[in-house]
């Protein structure tokens, strides 16, 4: 008699369906486990066989053998014990095959019957409710899972639980979904941050449109703190945008107590983090920080000391919003739509512009330093900023810059004008995401624009992309001023941050 039952496995984000078929057939005992397990897989054996006995149950004297469908589909993780043992009880009768056969379930069994959490209940979820089914999951991630809302959550805290539900000897109520990570209240404000207008206003304009910022200045004049407060000044994320980066982040297992946030991710690795850290990958083909910052802003500080391989490796992720991960047999793909905000010393001991403190390599010290970034991925930065050291003066000041609420309220006002512009597009929320033709649509200069565009590309020998990203920047200074059409000073703002005193053009 063959019972079925449904789990999920990961490709990617998206979790697709997988049954466990559990058999017995006369023989001698024996308990095998087919499907393209991984090693976690495969020892589910014992520990389904473990928490059968604590409950006190006994495995039948028959052949057991367990299939994980499709059987070309790689099975990772240690998810698939409890599926297993669901499906084994309804092979033995203890639960009735039908109430199972309706199941996605999902979780790690410890020995004492007791279920332990698993990564990726979200997107299980999600895969539950577009199959019409039920999900079972450990309690602790019943409240992430219950999320997704269209289907029914039960989240028992050990086997035992699970089986009195499903026979109705004592039914689970159905999860709720966790609190809102509330807001912090004291998230640092921009208005800390003295002087720095020209950086402040770079970090407006790549706010509103997804534009790649480069902070370039000596230790200390405020490069890490200006953009710690970035996210301060970035709109909440929308209903959807929320689903999409906290099923990352379930995948992580970086949801606390089921609490999705609408505040968009600020990730910031160190510069010694590995590739796989960073770009996704290693074991599981686990996601990395640029997927992490997925829909939010993934800030590099000390930009030239990451390794060149990753440095490197980021060039098409920032170009295609996704990345795909090599494992042993399968790609991964990830969607890193992220916001990259980088900052550097202009060289290794960090005072190139300071004569009095620069060391005596100058200026070759600042070239080699600010060479390891490469020319495509200078390419890539539309904003760059020189952030000098704050002076005396500008510290003695009182901290009456504009508060970050200020500049997230026109920032929001702009956002919402692409959005309407580009309602018909699908995947194109803000000018950062336009294709040139597109671009040539929606952010044509008016005639002096235009003019001046020309010349400028003509004379500092502007790429292609460049040109482009000039563009795209300009569209958003003309949506922050309100103007329809983007007019010649837009284009002269836009330029004046691609070609300033950090390298490149
Ligand atoms: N513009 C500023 N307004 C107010 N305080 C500032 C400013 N710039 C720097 N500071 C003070 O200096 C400290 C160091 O700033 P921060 O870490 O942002 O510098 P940095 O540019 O990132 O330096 P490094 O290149 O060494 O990383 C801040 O915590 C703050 O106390
Ligand atoms: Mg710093």
């Amino acid at each position: 008699m063959v019972s079925r039952s449904y789990t999920v496995a990961f490709e990617g984000i998206d979790a697709r369906l997988v049954e466990v078929q559990c058999a017995l057939s006369p023989g001698m005992p024996h308990f095998s486990l087919v499907g393209l397990p991984d090693k976690a897989v495969s020892e589910a054996k014992e520990r389904v066989r473990a928490a059968l006995n604590a409950l006190s149950i006994a495995l039948p004297s028959r052949r057991i053998t367990v299939n994980l469908s499709p059987a070309d589909l790689p099975k990772e993780g240690s998810h698939f014990d409890l599926p297993i043992a669901l499906s084994l009880l309804a092979a033995i009768d203890i639960l009735p095959k039908d109430a199972v056969a309706g199941l996605v379930s999902l979780g790690e069994l410890a020995l004492n019957g007791g279920l332990i959490p698993v990564t990726g209940a979200l997107p299980a979820a999600i895969a539950a409710a577009e199959a019409e089914r039920t999900l079972i999951c450990p309690e602790a991630s019943g409240a992430e899972a219950a999320w997704v809302g269209n289907t029914p959550v039960i989240a028992p805290d050990t086997l035992g639980a699970a089986i009195q539900h499903l026979t109705g000897a004592r039914p689970i109520e159905v999860s709720q979904p966790g609190q809102v990570v509330p807001d912090t209240a004291n998230a640092p404000d921009l208005s800390e941050v003295k002087g720095q207008e020209r950086a402040k206003r770079a970090l407006e304009i790549a706010a509103a449109g997804r534009h790649h910022l480069l902070m370039v200045g000596a230790p200390g004049s405020g490069k890490s703190m200006l953009a710690a407060r970035m996210p301060g000044i970035l709109p909440d994320l929308g209903p959807e945008e929320a689903l999409e980066t906290s099923t990352i982040h379930s995948l992580a297992g970086l949801i606390e107590q089921g609490g999705i946030s609408r505040k968009r991710p600020f990730r910031a690795p160190h510069h010694t983090a590995s590739m796989a850290a960073i770009v996704g990958g290693g074991k599981g083909a686990k996601p990395g920080e640029i997927s992490l910052a997925h829909n939010g802003v993934l800030f590099m500080d000390e930009f030239p000391e990451f390794s060149r391989n990753v440095l490197e490796t980021l060039r098409q992720p920032i170009e295609t919003g996704d990345v795909t991960v090599a494992r042993a047999n399968a790609h991964v793909k990830y969607p890193c739509r992220f916001l990259l905000v980088a900052a550097a010393n202009p060289c290794k001991c960090g005072y190139l512009a300071d004569a009095s403190r620069a060391c005596a390599r100058v200026p070759a010290c600042g070239e080699d330093y600010m060479g390891r970034i490469s020319g495509p991925l200078m390419d890539r930065f539309d904003l760059r900023v020189e952030v000098p050291p704050v002076t005396f003066q500008d510290l003695e000041l009182p901290a009456n810059g504009e508060h970050s609420s200020v500049i997230a309220d026109r920032v929001a006002v702009a956002r919402d004008r692409q959005r309407k512009r580009f309602s018909e597009f699908p995947g194109v929320t803000v000018n950062a995401d336009a294709s040139g033709k597109l671009l040539e649509t929606f952010a044509q200069p008016d005639a002096e624009g235009q003019e001046l565009l020309r010349q400028a590309a003509e004379r500092v020998g502007l790429s292609a992309r460049g040109y482009h990203r000039v563009m795209r920047v300009a569209r958003t200074i003309a949506d922050l001023a309100g103007h329809d059409e983007v007019e010649r000073t837009d284009i002269a703002e836009a330029i004046s941050f691609r070609v300033t005193g950090v390298t490149g053009s």
